[in-house]
């Protein structure tokens, strides 16, 4: 009977959009679970939105929205990053589902029925954006966790008897590994023997939560209804509980190192109260920080994954992450460094490794894995021992989240690979036809396409996308069927008939960190406020016949290279008719104040007068601007940029490395003309 591995991400608040800091969380435990299913374990990844409270209400007041509305709109964009990632998750929970509801309302339930629920009054400071309370400090005081200003709370409440989980719990972080890594539990561990108090879990004074069963004038307080997410998605509380049966409790519960007192002190407190099993372990990792501050919204510090999904790709991010950072501590992100390992351990590492190999097995044996001659040197017999060690020391660093050192392990033996084949020059004895020579590189190239098979095999859970390309290319089928529990040296099947061999890992360029720095830049001053509100696909194609391809510049901060790159779909007649395009004429062009690269024009199209917010202050002074015809995307979605509301977006076209050109060519044409 194969084994169960259950593991979750925290649920993200939507008060922010997902960036590498979600990403850092859920690719860490993607590659976890992508392990274990290698290994024969049926496993179960669970990751979420965090949609409740009064953090997420204001957030969409501020926005002009309802919670509801704010909440599906920032969580699938969540759910679209992750897909975009190949993310494996098996369920995606959201806490304002019906399904989540329920289970919490049960949960509250059956720790009411057990005794440790009471009604009180509670009097002290609230932290909205750790969603916290803080305990033991005066009105007026800032959050000891995150140093913003608390808020006054004084409400009849619902109490949690945490203090009489005290005991229990001290005892529950001696077992060995509960918390992960030591320092935590350590800090953890302080707290809890400083004393603990009871903990308010509803909330009366606002309505965005789940309310409490039977008295529907409280919510219950967002950290009890967002924890019971790890349960609730399994069908705890519903009429099919099979999953739950299955999966619960918990091998990992994986999060960042500021929710460590919810995960280590409520959650098993409150499954401790209502009888249920506790997780097996809970590891924290550290923070990325990006310009020296850990990243976040309120900093507006943030890098998307999304940008550098579209310059390197995924594996790309997931393999930087990985590596750089020691999983547990901080570690800081920058464009410079990612585009320096991609090229060194990606481009130059793996992928020419594989091609150099593979594309000599093609050209010297017709593209079959030779026989290795039964007469082998020693250092063939050193890169099978080095593999060996290799397969038992990574896959320990991996099983205890090590990935860094798991790595480094990895491309030592690709570099032991690479110095073998510099040391013996198969190209030479590629020349020569003598029965010798050809059994040595037979040998040697033997020896490489094992090597390759075995690295790329213990690092598919890091770097799915590329290695299932290898595996493809050294004929060896889909990469998901491994058996990664049974990986040992010799197991290449000889006369494998190699497939197409293509660079998995193309170089990026110099103009790669520049790319990604524009695309940031853009997002974090507003200048491309419509990029997601047209399809992809229909801004890289072709829509007008002048030399530069002109598509609207806000849509491609990338080269034409990285668009090629990333081979756009085709879109039929069908899907370019839906976007409205018009030529119209600029009456009123003036400089946003804040916003460097931004204008506001007023646009005559003819039937009206439009007011469309456009990112080509660097290339154009607005007095050039006024009276000169322009293409508009008419029939875009409204969009609120610096306070002012955008209809439509003005179509130029962009040149690498240089500024946008509107799109020309309309003089004769009239205001209002559309263009097909
Ligand atoms: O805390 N570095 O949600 P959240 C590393 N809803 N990890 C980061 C990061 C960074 N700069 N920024 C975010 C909440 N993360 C609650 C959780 S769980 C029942 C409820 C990751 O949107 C990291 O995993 O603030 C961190 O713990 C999590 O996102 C916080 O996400
Ligand atoms: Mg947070």
């Amino acid at each position: 009977m194969s084994q169960k591995f259950y593991i979750t991400t925290p649920i993200y608040y939507v008060n922010a959009r997902p960036h590498i800091g979600h990403a850092y969380t859920t690719l860490a435990c993607d590659t976890i679970a992508r392990r274990q299913r290698l290994l024969g374990a049926d496993t179960y990844f669970l990751t979420g939105t965090d949609e409740h409270g009064q953090k997420i209400e204001r957030a969409a007041e501020a926005a002009g929205k309802t919670p509801q509305q704010f909440a599906d709109e920032v969580s699938n964009e969540f759910r679209a990053v992750w897909e975009r990632m190949g993310l494996s998750y098996d369920d995606f929970i959201r806490t304002t589902s019906e399904r989540h509801k329920q289970g919490v309302q049960a949960l509250f339930r059956q720790i009411r029925d057990n005794g440790f629920i009471y009604k009180g009054t509670y009097t002290g400071q609230y932290c909205v954006s750790d969603e916290l309370y803080v305990d033991a400090v005066g009105p007026g005081a800032t959050c000891p966790d995150c140093g913003r200003p608390t808020e006054t709370v004084h409400e009849e409440n619902y109490f949690f008897k945490l203090s009489a989980f005290q005991d229990k719990l001290l005892e529950l972080y001696e077992q060995p590994g509960f918390i992960r890594p030591d320092t935590r539990r350590n800090e953890v561990m302080a707290f809890v023997r400083g004393g603990l108090r009871d903990l308010s879990i509803s909330r009366s004074t606002f309505s965005w939560g789940i309310p409490v069963p039977d008295d529907p004038k409280h919510v219950i307080y967002v950290w009890l209804d967002a924890l019971a997410n790890y349960i609730t998605a399994l069908g705890y509380g519903s009429a099919d509980t099979s999953k739950f049966e299955k999966y619960w409790p918990a091998d990992v519960h994986m999060i960042g190192k500021e929710i460590v007192r919810f995960h280590c002190v409520y959650w098993p407190a409150f499954l401790m109260a209502a009888g249920l099993p506790l997780p097996k372990s809970i590891v924290a990792h550290g923070w990325l920080l990006f310009e020296e501050s850990k990243m976040s919204k309120t900093r507006g510090n943030i890098v998307r994954s999304e940008t550098i999904l579209e310059v390197l790709g995924a594996d790309a991010l997931r393999y930087f992450l990985l590596r750089e950072v020691v999983f547990g501590q901080d570690g800081t992100f920058s464009f410079d460094a990612l585009v320096q390992r991609y090229n060194s351990d990606l481009a130059n590492g793996l992928g020419n490794l594989a091609s150099r190999t593979l594309t000599m097995i093609t050209r010297y044996f017709k593209g079959e894995v030779p026989y290795p001659s039964p007469a082998r040197a020693a250092a063939d017999d050193a890169i099978a021992e080095t593999a060996r060690q290799t397969i038992a020391e990574a896959g320990a660093c991996f099983d205890q989240y090590h990935f860094s050192r798991g790595l480094e392990v990895a491309w030592a033996l690709l570099a032991a690979v690479d110095k073998y084949i510099v040391e013996n020059e198969p190209w030479a004895l590629g020349e020569k036809q003598d029965h010798e020579s050809r059994a040595r590189l037979a040998t040697i190239l033997y020896t490489s396409a094992e090597a390759l098979r075995i690295v790329t095999a213990l690092v598919h859970p890091v770097l799915p996308q590329a290695t299932a390309k290898i595996w493809q290319q050294l004929g060896l089928g889909r990469i998901e069927e491994l058996n990664l529990a049974a990986l040992e040296w010799g197991q290449l099947p000889l006369g494998t008939k190699l497939g197409k061999v293509e660079a998995v890992f193309p170089r990026a360029d110099k103009t790669a960190v520049q790319r990604m720095q524009a695309m940031e830049e853009e997002q974090r001053t507003g200048a491309v406020p419509e990029a997601q509100a047209v399809p992809d696909a229909a801004a890289k194609t072709e829509v007008a016949p002048v030399p530069a391809a002109v598509v609207p510049a806000a849509l491609i901060p990338a080269t034409a290279a990285a668009v090629a790159a990333s081979a756009p779909a085709k879109i039929t007649i069908d899907d370019f008719a839906k976007i409205e395009l018009r030529v119209g004429q600029v009456k009123v062009a003036e400089r946003v104040k804040g916003a460097d690269k931004l204008l506001r024009l007023e646009v005559d199209l003819g039937t009206e007068v439009r007011q469309v917010l456009a990112g080509i202050a660097e290339a154009y002074d607005p007095e050039t601007l006024v009276g000169r015809k322009v293409v508009i995307v008419a029939n875009l979605a409204p969009r609120k940029l610096r306070g002012l509301e955008s209809n439509g977006m003005i179509v130029a076209a962009s040149l690498e490395g240089g500024k946008p050109v509107l799109a020309g060519f309309l003089e004769d044409v009239p205001v209002g003309a559309r263009l097909k």
